[in-house]
């Protein structure tokens, strides 16, 4: 795809064409699997200040928690006693030497619980390489850290100074070297965005370095600075750039595992739905705890379950090596 068709598809001018294909990709590669990675909001404290999100740490209507080891262990064990296989831990970013241990001890304990099955994606913030180094001989297999947008002048936009372009970056950088499986993601709809600025997130995404990609669509918290600022996108259009958004990438990036996000289904539950048809092929539910799953509120009207109903359910997240595999034979 040149760059001028992913702007026409991106404004809308080739749907149908662009779903079609989309969609017979997905169902070459992975058929109608859904893979399933339980998601734990591990906590919301979060030492930084980012514009558009909820638990940003100046938000002090947010109310803080942090969930204890044996609660995170046992919500996986019951994952992975119904045949789960696959879990994401996430939370705020935190820097000191005992949220360390606290992540390393979650790993080793995830892994001891399910004779290490269970595949572990992080989504812990960005962190220095030797943090990093530390989770990964822990045993963490997958790591998750949006660029949030790929434009520079964009995320200063959306960031305090103190968080830099360049270095999230070099984190990503860092995390593929370290033998982590990969994936990025942005914003879609955002305050300031134009849609080049998104053919550029599309560029960005389809780098060979990302095996997996999150993107939604963004949406406002009363709470945080960007809320003040109106965007350029009706919350109906911004549900249709994610659709699109994900037929490109898909196309693009044909066995690159692709998240319907919670975001998307906020917005729009069948819009997650259809997600999965034209492109996307992983869903990650929430088996947080319930008493603490509304105080990780990264946007309005975050919603916290999601019905399985009608998903043709895959949990062990090895069958996307099965499915990367038959892409090769197909190549060869
Ligand atoms: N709208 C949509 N997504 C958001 N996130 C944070 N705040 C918002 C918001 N207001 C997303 C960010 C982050 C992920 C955990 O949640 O992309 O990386």
């Amino acid at each position: 795809m040149t760059r001028e068709e992913i702007v026409r598809c991106l404004r809308g001018e080739c749907d149908e064409e662009l779903f079609a294909r989309s969609a017979k990709i997905r169902e070459e590669l992975y058929g109608t699997k859904v893979f399933l990675r339980g998601l734990v909001e591990l906590s919301n404290v979060c030492r930084c200040d980012c514009y558009y999100c909820g638990i940003r740490r100046s938000n002090s209507a947010a109310q803080r928690y942090t969930l204890s080891v044996e609660a995170v262990l046992s919500a996986v064990k019951r994952a992975y006693d119904e045949g789960w296989y696959s879990v994401v831990l996430q939370c705020g970013e935190q820097r000191s030497e005992s949220f360390t241990r606290y992540i390393e001890e979650l790993i080793r304990g995830v892994k001891e619980l399910s004779d290490g099955r269970i595949g572990i994606t992080l989504s812990c913030g960005e962190q220095s390489q030797e943090v990093f180094c530390r989770w990964r001989e822990a045993g963490a297999d997958r790591y998750l850290l949006r660029i949030e947008s790929s434009n520079v002048e964009l995320f200063e936009k959306l960031h305090p100074a103190e968080i830099n372009f360049e270095e999230r970056k070099a984190s990503l950088r860092v995390l593929h070297s370290l033998g982590y499986q990969t994936g990025t993601g942005v914003m879609i709809g955002l305050p300031f965005q134009s849609i080049e600025s998104l053919v550029d997130d599309i560029l960005f995404l389809s780098s060979t370095d990302y095996v997996m990609c999150g993107m939604g669509p963004y949406i406002e918290h009363s709470d945080t600075p960007l809320s003040a600022t109106e965007s350029p996108y009706t919350r109906a259009e911004r549900v249709v750039l994610t659709l699109r958004m994900i037929a490109i990438l898909r196309i693009l990036r044909p066995e690159i595992n692709i998240a319907s996000s919670t975001a998307l289904g906020t917005l729009d539950a069948a819009a997650r739905h259809r997600a999965m048809a034209i492109g996307a092929n992983v869903l990650m539910p929430n088996i947080t705890p319930s008493a603490d799953r509304s105080h990780y509120s990264l946007y309005e009207g975050k919603i916290t379950d999601l019905d399985l109903t009608g998903f043709d359910i895959a949990y062990s997240h090895r069958g996307d090596a099965l499915a990367s595999k038959k892409l090769e034979n197909k190549k060869n």
